[in-house]
């Protein structure tokens, strides 16, 4: 008997584009034992139609209206990042019944609602397993496996660019600028890689884990973040004198009806699992009522373990498209009336451990006048480290405090920063514990 094609149409042909279109091409004959139909890509959306891309001219278009509505094509599937024609292309897909597959953390952030119910309205799906954490598959693994399970926290390092950054700097005392740039070569980065080191990458899939996590959408503005650009070779040693290890996080925790969401360079302890996830892996690790504690790794970014993500989703949608099955898996696990639009805890309600860097010029009485403002505003020292002894010069002075406060400790580095003996705004890194 002839085999059933599912017909798919590619949005974008980087990084991602290359390596789903390489998938489905070698593995054909490994797909044919687990699926009654064949995947053939149709056509492929670029910019520019003169780039010699070394496949055959055939398949390429710029009109990606004409082929998010190709009656002929399945699945579209969209991998051109966060603009107008990204979304556009996804709604007009939708619209003409044809499902669509997406690894834009963005979109599904600020538009996954419209875009569940339209996918919902017309009877076909929209999946976007690649978003969040490249080729493991958290997704699916919370909507589906951990169906049954409240998620109590959620800590991730979702930034495989930043995760990189910092081992390099932990592991080989490599400088900040030769590890982003290694990164990018290596094809980890955004096309702009500020995404990356500022935490806006990870805070985008943060709203997306929440949202599988505890049924809640917030906007990306309301999540506190906060990137690993200011980390120094200071704060590395410290950590490690200290045992901790810096990490950039996506934190998500609920206590009752609380919730936090957050992104920030974390200090970690060297026992936490955490602390091992080293170059550009990543890793999800959650704590629920049921099933307890677990954590997920794997290849967070990437061409080749993005587009496996990707290829799994069009697998999904090809053996349901064949089923003919209505719709029965909501795309966030939740059902759309039960999604809640939501804001996070305010960031300055927070209370946990602080490392605090003081750059300050080494002379009399700076120690006191610097503890004196903490105690007064509720914050507690545990540790305090003056590093280099250069009279009249800056150096750093460390502080790790008790549990405090992140309102209080502003106020204080607020008061504090405006003494004549400090020489840079004060850094601070939270610990997570
Ligand atoms: N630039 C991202 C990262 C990969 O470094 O993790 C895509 O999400």
């Amino acid at each position: 008997m002839k085999r059933k094609v599912t017909k798919i149409g590619l949005l974008g042909f980087g990084t991602v584009g290359k390596e789903v279109f390489r998938i489905l091409n070698e593995q054909q004959d490994y797909f044919a034992h687990k699926m009654e139909s064949d995947i053939e890509v149709k056509s492929i959306c670029v910019k520019d139609l003169n780039k010699d891309r070394g496949i055959d001219k055939k398949y390429f278009t710029t009109d990606y209206k004409a082929m998010a509505s190709d009656s002929e094509i399945d699945v579209i599937v969209e991998l051109i990042g966060d603009c107008p024609e990204a979304l556009d292309a996804i709604k007009v897909a939708l619209k003409h019944k044809n499902s669509v597959v997406t690894a834009n953390k963005a979109l599904i952030a600020k538009h996954g609602q419209e875009l569940f119910a339209l996918a919902r309205e017309h009877n076909v799906e929209i999946l976007f397993e690649a978003s969040v954490a490249g080729g493991i598959p958290v997704l699916r693994s919370l909507r589906e496996g951990l169906a049954a399970d409240k998620i109590k926290s959620l800590y991730g390092i979702i930034n495989g660019t930043s995760n990189y950054i910092l081992t390099k700097m932990t592991q080989e005392k490599a400088d900040y600028e030769t590890a982003l740039k290694e990164a990018q070569d290596k094809g980890f980065a955004e096309a702009d890689p500020s995404a990356d080191v500022m935490g806006h990458d990870a805070a985008y899939k943060l709203c997306v884990l929440t949202m599988l996590c505890h049924g809640k959408v917030i906007s990306v503005d309301d999540v506190f973040c906060r990137g690993i650009y200011y980390i120094q070779p200071i704060d590395i040693e410290m950590a490690d004198k200290f045992g901790f290890v810096i990490k950039l996080l996506g934190i998500t925790k609920t206590n009752g009806n609380e919730f936090e969401a957050r992104v920030h360079s974390t200090m970690v302890s060297k026992t936490d699992p955490l602390a091992h996830i080293n170059g550009a892996y990543n890793a999800i690790q959650y704590n629920c009522h049921y099933a307890g504690k677990g954590m997920l790794y794997g290849l967070g970014a990437g061409g080749a373990p993005t587009a496996s993500a990707v290829v799994g989703d069009i697998i999904e949608l090809t053996k349901n498209i064949r089923s003919k099955n209505k719709i029965n898996i909501e795309p966030s696990g939740f059902l759309s009336d039960s999604l809640v639009v939501t804001k996070p805890k305010d960031i300055l309600d927070l209370k946990t451990r602080y490392y605090i860097r003081f750059s300050v010029l080494d002379k009399p009485n700076v120690l006191a006048s610097i503890t004196s403002v903490l105690g007064k505003n509720n914050i507690s020292v545990q540790h305090l480290y003056q590093h280099g002894e250069d009279e009249d010069q800056t150096i750093p002075l460390i502080v790790f405090t008790h549990d405090a406060f992140e309102k209080d400790v502003r106020k204080a580095l607020r008061d504090i920063d405006k003494m004549d003996f400090i020489t840079q705004t004060t850094k601070i890194i939270r610990i997570e514990e």
